[in-house]
């Protein structure tokens, strides 16, 4: 049988291959709210513009609500053979209320359909995603809060930098997020516009208003051109952009996680709900909760690639390609929105050992940048000098004061006034340390 929507000039029906391929409803199902909807503001704007009457437009609203209501109730059928949510949700409306059904898809294309309900899926997304990553800064300011005078070492190359504090630490983290939530209000603000009335691609002449459409569903305007509005999409890209990066803050957190929790740092014991063990070596505490936010960062990038390769050389306006703009976005979704959550869990549990953090933080002679600045700053010696170097070098452990090392511990007195004009004694080591 030929399909019953679209199918009226076709004797035969699909080949099993392409109704395989072809179908989108085992995932596109998840915007079913989003697609009815849709539907409820178009068809409303059709009554108030005098395309369908208000009785038709009555019943398609209502049978709406009870094709709603069997979707959340788990008692729809949905069908493969009608390949998407759209012609599911519209073919059941027909089911029950008959003839007028028929006229919901007035001045409308799945195009702009769909496009509408993906913008309006991945709008509430992000808002969903910005409340989660407030949620994760305010466990990295309690945390941070908790520890702003517990000092740590700070790294460069993964060397011992730096003496810092666990909290300024943390909080590099609370930057992050939060640029990543700015991405998040640009990417949500650039893309509220809405592409119904551009119909397939090149708009209607049914008189209808978009400015209400638009209005009725949260959208800031309507899109400006009917090619671009059908056919782009950079609103999933952008999502999944700013997934990626957000995924890749998350992932160097979690690297610092399974790093701190090793016996060999010690700097931190995640919790037990956040770790596991191992059957045959009892001693082992394993962060497979940081490792999987780590690993994890992989699908949400993968999903970036695979979405800007989809849309590079598609030509205007909408081709089928563009269907497989939702299973890799779904999936980074739920993946980052699982991460976060696994982030502001170990943030809020993990226990740090600040006795272990300030003896490695005093250890590798973390200070010796400060040393420096003292020498500098107060005995007045000069910073980019070999000389300033070999000094705080030399201080590394009590060594016996001889006369032949270039720098004496104790200043003389007027080099420690910080004067830039050096006495004898002084000028004669440097010229014998800078000769050596
Ligand atoms: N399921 C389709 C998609 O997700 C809907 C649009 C189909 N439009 C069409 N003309 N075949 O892209």
């Amino acid at each position: 049988m030929s399909n019953a929507m679209w199918g009226g000039r076709f004797a035969e029906g699909p080949d099993a291959v392409l109704e395989a391929i072809n179908a989108s409803i085992d995932f596109d199902r998840r915007f079913y709210a989003q697609d009815i909807a849709g539907s409820k503001a178009h068809v409303g704007m059709l009554a108030a513009a005098g395309i369908v009457s208000w009785d038709d437009a009555a019943a398609i609203e209502k049978g709406l609500d009870e094709v709603l209501a069997e979707i959340e109730s788990g008692s729809f059928t949905f069908s493969k053979a009608l390949e998407d949510i759209h012609m599911n949700v519209e073919s059941r409306l027909a089911d029950k209320i008959g003839a007028p059904a028929g006229r919901l898809h007035t001045a409308r294309s799945r195009n702009d359909q769909v496009a509408t309900d993906f913008k309006l899926f991945v709008r509430d997304a992000l808002d969903g995603l910005d409340g989660q990553l407030l949620g994760l800064q305010q466990a990295l300011v309690d945390k941070a809060l908790k520890h702003a005078g517990d000092v740590m070492p700070g790294f460069t190359h993964l060397q011992s930098a730096q003496p810092v504090t666990f909290g300024h630490h943390l909080m590099a983290y609370v930057e992050m997020i939060g640029r990543d939530r700015g991405r998040v209000a640009d990417a949500r603000k650039r893309m509220n516009e809405c592409p119904l009335g551009s119909a397939a691609l090149a708009g209607t002449s049914f008189p209808i208003d978009r400015e209400m459409t638009a209005r009725a569903l949260g959208f800031d305007r309507p899109t400006a051109n009917s090619l671009d509005a059908v056919s782009d999409r950079d609103f999933v890209l952008e999502t999944l952009s700013l997934a990626a990066i957000c995924a890749g803050h998350l992932s160097r957190f979690a690297e610092e996680l399974v790093l701190w929790s090793t016996p060999q740092f010690g700097f931190i014991r995640l919790s037990d709900r956040f770790s596991t063990g191992s059957s045959i070596m009892p001693q082992k505490r394993n962060p497979d909760a940081a490792e999987l936010v780590r690993g994890k960062t992989g699908r949400v990038v993968g999903a970036l690639v695979g979405m800007l390769t989809v849309m590079k050389g598609l030509p205007l306006a909408y081709s089928k390609d563009m269907q497989e703009d939702k299973e890799g976005l779904f999936d980074a979704l739920d993946t980052l929105s699982l991460s976060i959550a696994a982030t502001a869990g170990m943030v809020e549990d993990m226990e740090p050992n600040l006795s272990a953090m300030r003896r490695a933080a005093g250890a590798g002679f973390s200070t010796a940048t400060d040393l420096a600045d003292w020498l500098v700053r107060v005995v007045g010696m000069p910073f980019r000098r070999p000389i300033t170097s070999r000094a705080v070098w030399s201080l590394r452990r009590p060594r016996p004061r001889s006369r032949s090392s270039g720098f004496r511990s104790k200043p003389c007195r007027r080099s420690s006034r910080a004067s830039s004009r050096r006495c004898s004694r002084c000028s004669a080591s440097e010229t014998r340390s800078a000769a050596a």
